[in-house]
């Protein structure tokens, strides 16, 4: 199972990398943009790598072995701040390349696929307590309709979650496919269009890994550790991720600004390093289907 890393030819542009800088790729998966930084770097240069699963993590062990300038930690990105040798402000470029990484996907027992059937699970991190099965056969019917609406924009969120509940007192529903079954039956499945399934799917799949507070915290906690002309760097795939960031920047730049005007206010401050987001060319497009919908933006702290 292979991950091919997105926009890399971008985000090694966009790093503009000191070949003795100290970088972090705070979501590893199969490591492609950390092993393609480190080939940018010289023996003083360091790579602190963070996964919250397992798998990507023993990837990345393997990794470290050979290679005394990558350092692993198993951890979700929002604690990077909570790490001794990640100082504020010392950090040379952070990247997130959010989401799920393909192995994941493709692996049926991780419960993430709604095209395989699988164990009803979608942790990013199987230590963690709650996966999709106890929470679809435990929660309030109103906060499953919630969840598929916030986090899916699901039309039918009422309904599917109404059939979720009435069947889970006949049976558990405890497998990916009973519970897409479900789903299409609550809405007109085209085969030509995308399958119903897919965007409550994402909701559930962001509820039960909390991914929307782990970028929000996520990107405060990157913030607090850039240097000088440090950037960060990151790649989302779906309009939810990508609104929370470009806020963020935007709000970033704007403060920017506003306090250069005001000479005596000696803050921290970040510029947008592109004004738009960066898609995928068509030629990587056309070899990787994921990049279709990843989006990079990035900043840079300029004082
Ligand atoms: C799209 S993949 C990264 C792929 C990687 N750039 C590569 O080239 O192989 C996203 C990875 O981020 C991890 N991840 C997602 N959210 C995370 C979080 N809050 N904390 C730590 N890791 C996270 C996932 O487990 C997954 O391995």
């Amino acid at each position: 199972m292979v991950h091919a890393p997105v926009l890399l030819a971008e985000v090694l542009n966009l790093m503009n990398i000191e070949p003795g800088g100290h970088y972090v790729d705070a979501t590893f998966g199969r490591g492609g943009h950390s092993k393609a930084i480190l080939k940018n770097l010289d023996s003083n240069g360091r790579v602190t790598v963070f996964d919250r699963d397992p798998e990507a993590i023993a990837v990345a062990h393997s990794l470290s072995k050979d290679d005394c300038r990558v350092r692993v930690r198993h951890s979700q990105f929002s604690m990077m701040g909570q790490y001794a040798d990640l100082a504020a402000g010392e950090i040379d470029g952070i990247l997130f390349d959010l989401g799920l990484s393909s192995p994941q996907i493709d692996d049926r027992n991780r419960g993430f696929s709604f095209k395989v059937d699988g164990p009803l699970d979608m942790r990013m991190d199987p230590a963690n307590d709650m996966s999709a099965r106890e929470w679809i056969n435990s929660a309030p019917e109103r906060e499953i309709s919630d969840v598929l609406w916030k986090y899916g924009e699901e039309r039918a969120s009422r309904k599917i979650a109404k059939v979720i509940t009435e069947q889970r007192k006949v049976a558990p529903i405890t497998s990916t496919s009973s519970l897409a079954k479900l789903i299409r039956g609550c809405t007109r499945f085209n085969r030509s269009k995308i399958d119903p399934a897919t965007k409550s799917f994402q909701a559930i799949r962001i509820h039960i890994n909390n991914e929307l507070v782990e970028i929000e915290n996520g990107l405060e906690s990157a913030i607090k550790l850039l240097k000088l002309g440090g950037r960060l760097l990151v790649i989302s795939f779906h309009s939810l991720e990508d609104r929370i960031v470009k806020h963020r920047f935007r709000d970033l730049d704007y403060i920017a600004r506003e306090s250069a005007k005001d000479n005596s206010q000696q803050i921290p401050s970040f510029r947008l390093v592109k004004p738009r987001l960066i898609r995928a060319s068509m030629d990587e497009k056309k070899i990787n289907p994921r990049s279709r919908s990843a989006r990079l933006r990035s900043i840079e702290r300029c004082l």
